[in-house]
């Protein structure tokens, strides 16, 4: 944990006591705002070493300047994605692709997968996406004026998204959310089990689209041919444990914290109510201000990276919570204006991995704003309840209490 050594290459003067995991600030201090606390690290040095700064309790640099940021994102050969991270949970060493693959391989997948998440595939999707947000959220209006916003909307409502795109049925919703819920926020018992689960789960649904083929995802990747041959059983098995984990979590933790800006903010809420029109604009903010995820790449070769000794094998963070409030990006960093424009947040990432599947997030985020503003009166925190957050490598929120009247 904090006690892990610090490797003798990095200099004493460059360590600092700073966690995504525990900082002070970060959950589970009562009411957390993890956000808030990764803000304080532009005040020294712009490249640190943290002792403890992943899942698996290893260290890492970290970069906090955006610009920074993009350098080392961009450089996929001195800076390498090719992690395993989730196959590490299993002690097994496979990648998820396209995410934990380096060019030219990762080219090679990602343009086979572009075009399933385009802004064209987006719009098919969207009046499903719309009708499943008036169906939550009438749902709630009719049991009373207080929710649990995560639990009644955020969470039901992404994955559902998420699954109409893989082409699933909704029965088994709730399990789905729980799976995630353990791979991402659970402890190292509760990790493994959903790993295992998950990949279980991925592997069976392959093995039954190879047997009968229908209209969906899963079809498409069995059926794909990468350079004139067929997938092997692990890349399908990779893409589709990176789809199913990227679509469950982030967005409803983006919905999440926005819901909870707003019932704390309502002058900015009733705004957004009686103008709609702003709720693009002021979701690119709210994204920039509330992004979930920290980026981790490897170091391939030593190299002297603006006065940081960085060695062959050094884990390096660009989390997009710090580079987002980077006060050389943008003026007035931990202001929250909703009509900031301009706004090159890095909430999607940044290179050759950004997110692939932005259009559908940010669609899923406006349309869920839309719809709750226009059917919801000034809601707020519920008195007595303070929201529960979580921070890490993708920073959520797992409970919002909120009421109206
Ligand atoms: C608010 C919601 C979301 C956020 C903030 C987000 C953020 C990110 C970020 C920061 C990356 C880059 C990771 C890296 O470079 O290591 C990424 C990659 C990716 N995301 Fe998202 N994501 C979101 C939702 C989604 C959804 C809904 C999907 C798909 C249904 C998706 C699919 C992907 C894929 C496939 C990649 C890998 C791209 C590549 O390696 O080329 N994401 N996402």
């Amino acid at each position: 944990m904090a006690t892990n050594p610090v490797p003798d290459h990095v200099p004493p003067e460059m360590v600092r006591d700073f966690s995504l995991f525990t900082s002070p600030g970060m959950p589970p201090t009562p009411n957390g705002d993890p956000h808030a606390a990764v803000a304080c690290v532009h005040d020294g040095h712009p490249i640190f070493y943290s002792r403890y700064n992943t899942q698996d309790g290893r260290g890492t640099w970290v970069i906090t300047r955006a610009a920074d940021q993009r350098r080392v994102l961009q450089d996929a050969e001195t800076f390498s994605s090719h992690r395993s991270i989730f196959s590490s949970i299993l002690g097994e060493n496979w990648p998820t692709i396209p995410l934990e693959l380096d060019p030219p391989a990762h080219g090679v997948f990602r343009s086979l997968l572009s075009p399933l998440l385009s802004p064209k595939r987006v719009r098919v999707l969207e009046p499903a996406v719309r009708e499943q947000a008036i169906m939550l959220i009438d749902r709630i209006v009719a049991s009373g004026t207080s929710c649990d916003a995560m639990k009644d909307f955020a969470f039901p409502f992404a994955v559902s998204t998420f699954l109409r795109f893989l082409g699933l049925p909704d029965d088994r919703l709730d399990t789905f959310v729980g799976w995630g819920k353990d791979l991402l926020h659970g402890d190292d018992k509760e990790r493994p089990v959903a790993a295992r689960t998950i990949v279980a789960f991925i592997d069976e649904l392959a093995a039954m689209r190879r047997q009968e083929a229908v209209d969906d995802f899963m079809t498409f990747i069995v059926q794909a041919q990468v350079e004139g041959r067929r997938l092997t059983d692990t890349q399908v098995r990779g893409i589709g444990v990176l789809v199913f984990v990227a679509g469950l979590d982030a967005v409803a933790a983006a919905i999440g914290f926005d819901l909870a800006y707003l019932a704390r903010n309502l002058k900015d809420q009733q705004l957004l109510r009686s103008e709609p029109d702003r709720i693009p604009l002021a979701t690119e903010e709210l994204l920039r201000v509330y992004p979930p995820i920290q980026l981790i790449r490897v170091a391939t070769k030593d190299i002297d990276f603006e006065g940081a000794p960085i060695r062959k094998g050094d884990y390096v963070s660009c989390a997009t919570m710090i580079a987002n409030r980077d006060p050389a990006e943008f003026e007035c960093p931990n202001t929250i204006d909703l009509e900031r424009e301009d706004n090159r947040h890095a909430a999607f990432g940044y290179g050759p991995h950004r997110c692939l599947g932005s259009h559908l997030a940010r669609r899923e985020i406006v349309i869920g704003l839309e719809e709750w503003l226009a059917r919801i009166p000034a809601f707020r925190i519920k008195q007595g309840t303070a929201p529960i957050t979580s921070g890490g490598h993708v920073f959520g929120i797992e409970n919002l209490i909120l009421d109206w009247s």
